[in-house]
C-alpha cells in the first residue's frame, strides 16, 4: 500500500492544525474467502482520541484497521469517518494516514522526498509541499535529517520519517499498525513517548494504534479495545479497563493479575461492592449486578497486595507460605489455603518471611474486582 493511496483528497490547502474525525464501526464484518475473521464489530472512536486496538496474533486487529483504510471490503456493516460513510469510498478518498510495521521508505529518495510523496501524488503546489514537509519533519523531530537517505538513519528514525510521511497529507485519522514492533525495546519506549508528544502537539488528530504490547497501549491510549477471535472482548477508558477489567482475558492481557476463584455471597448493593466467599474466608470486592451463588474470579493487581493491614476495611487472606520466588520487581508466592496452593504475585513485599510461616495478605476492597472467567466456561 502506498501513501499516495492514502493521501487525503480533501485536505485543506494550507491549514496548520489537523482536523480530527471520529471513526465508527457499525456491525462491520470481514471475511476472507468465506471465513469470517472480523465478527460484526461495533466501536466508536471520538475525534482526537487515541484508541489502542490490542489482542493476540490473529485476533483481527490489522483486519479492522484495513477495513478503515479501505484495503479490505466488509461483507456487511458500515464504516464512518466523521459524518461521512466511507464504506464504499476508495482508500485515497478517506483522508487517512497510515504507518505499518517495517514501513519501507523509498531507499532512493531522501527523507524530504519520502515525506513529500503523498503530497506530490496529490499534485500539491511546490510551496505547499515544502511547508508541509518541513512541518511534518519538525513534528517528529527529524528536521535536521531532511537531506539524508533512509540507509543513513536508525530504525527509530526511519519510523519517525514514516510517521512524518503519513502526517504530511494532514490526515483526519492516523492509523498505526504495530509501528514500533521492529524496533528494540529501548527505542520502542522512547518512540512511545514521542508518539504521546506528537498527540500533545496535534491533539485533534484521531489515532488508531494497533499493538500487541499492552504497555504501549497503557502508556498511549485514551481508550483500549481488546480483541479476541475476531471480536472485541473488552472496551473502555484505559485506566478503568486496567482497574476494573470485565473478564479474565482483559485482566491478564493488560498486566499481571491475581485471580482468586470465589462465590458471590451477597450481591453488590448500591455502593457497588459485593461480598464473596473463598473457602471459609469472606471478602469484599467491587462488583455490579452480581447474583448470590455465582462463581467469579476476584482480581487484584500485584501492587495492591500487602503483608500489613493498611486499612480497617482491608480484605485478609490467611495461609501458609510454601514457596517464594523473587524476580526483582515481582515476587511470586505460593500460599497454602485450606490445603490448596494458591499462586500470588506481589510487588510490595519488603521483608519476605520464610517458607512454612503462616502469613496474612491484605488488599483493599476498592482494589479488588469481580470478573467473569471467560477462558474457562
Ligand atoms: N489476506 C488474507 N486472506 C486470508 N486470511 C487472512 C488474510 N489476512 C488475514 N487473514 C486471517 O485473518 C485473521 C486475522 O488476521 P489479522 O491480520 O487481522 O490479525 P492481527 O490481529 O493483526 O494479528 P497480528 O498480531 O499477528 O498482526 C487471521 O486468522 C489471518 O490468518
Ligand atoms: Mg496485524
Amino acid at each position: 500500500m502506498s501513501v499516495s493511496a492514502l493521501a487525503a483528497s480533501d485536505a485543506p490547502a494550507a491549514a496548520v492544525a489537523v482536523r480530527g474525525s471520529s471513526v465508527s464501526f457499525d456491525k462491520v464484518t470481514v471475511a476472507y474467502r468465506g471465513a469470517v475473521v472480523l465478527k460484526p464489530m461495533t466501536l466508536d472512536i471520538a475525534a482526537g482520541e487515541i484508541l489502542a486496538l490490542i489482542g493476540p496474533s490473529g485476533s483481527g486487529k490489522t483486519t479492522a484497521l484495513r477495513a478503515v483504510a479501505g484495503f479490505v471490503r466488509p461483507v456487511s456493516g458500515r464504516i464512518r469517518i466523521g459524518t461521512t460513510d466511507v464504506t464504499d469510498l476508495p482508500p485515497y478518498e478517506r483522508g487517512l494516514g497510515m504507518v505499518v510495521q517495517n514501513y519501507a521508505l523509498f531507499p532512493h529518495m531522501r527523507v524530504e522526498g519520502n515525506v513529500a510523496f503523498g503530497l506530490h501524488a496529490q499534485a500539491a503546489p511546490k510551496a505547499l509541499v515544502a511547508e508541509r514537509v518541513a512541518d511534518a519533519l519538525r513534528i517528529v523531530g527529524m528536521a535536521p535529517y531532511a537531506k539524508r537517505y533512509p540507509r543513513e538513519l536508525s530504525g527509530g528514525q526511519q519510523q519517525r520519517v514514516a510517521i512524518a510521511r503519513a502526517l504530511a497529507v494532514r490526515p483526519r485519522v492516523l492509523l498505526l499498525d504495530e509501528p514500533l514492533s521492529a524496533l528494540d525495546a529501548q527505542i520502542r519506549r522512547s518512540m512511545v513517548e514521542e508518539i504521546a508528544r506528537l498527540h500533545r502537539d496535534l491533539p485533534d488528530l484521531t489515532i488508531l494504534y494497533v499493538t500487541h504490547d499492552q504497555s504501549e497501549a497503557l502508556t498511549l491510549a485514551d481508550k483500549i479495545a481488546i480483541m479476541k477471535d475476531g471480536a472485541i472482548s473488552a472496551h473502555g477508558a484505559t485506566a478503568d479497563l486496567y482497574r476494573r477489567p470485565p473478564n479474565r482475558f482483559a485482566a491478564e492481557f493488560l498486566g499481571r493479575a491475581n485471580l482468586l476463584p470465589v462465590t458471590v455471597l451477597h450481591p453488590g448493593t448500591s455502593n457497588g461492592f459485593a461480598t464473596v466467599r473463598s473457602g471459609a474466608v469472606s471478602l469484599v470486592a467491587a462488583g455490579q449486578d452480581e447474583t448470590a451463588g455465582t462463581d467469579r474470579l476476584l482480581c487484584v493487581r500485584p501492587q495492591h497486595v500487602t503483608l500489613t493491614r493498611e486499612d480497617a476495611q482491608s480484605n485478609c487472606i490467611q495461609g501458609v507460605l510454601r514457596e517464594v520466588h523473587w524476580q526483582g520487581e515481582l515476587t511470586h508466592l505460593v500460599l497454602e489455603i485450606d490445603g490448596t496452593p494458591i499462586r500470588v504475585v506481589a510487588t510490595r513485599l519488603p521483608a519476605l518471611p520464610r517458607p512454612g510461616t503462616a502469613i496474612d495478605l491484605f488488599f483493599a476492597p476498592s482494589d479488588a474486582t469481580l470478573i467473569v472467567d471467560d477462558l474457562n466456561g
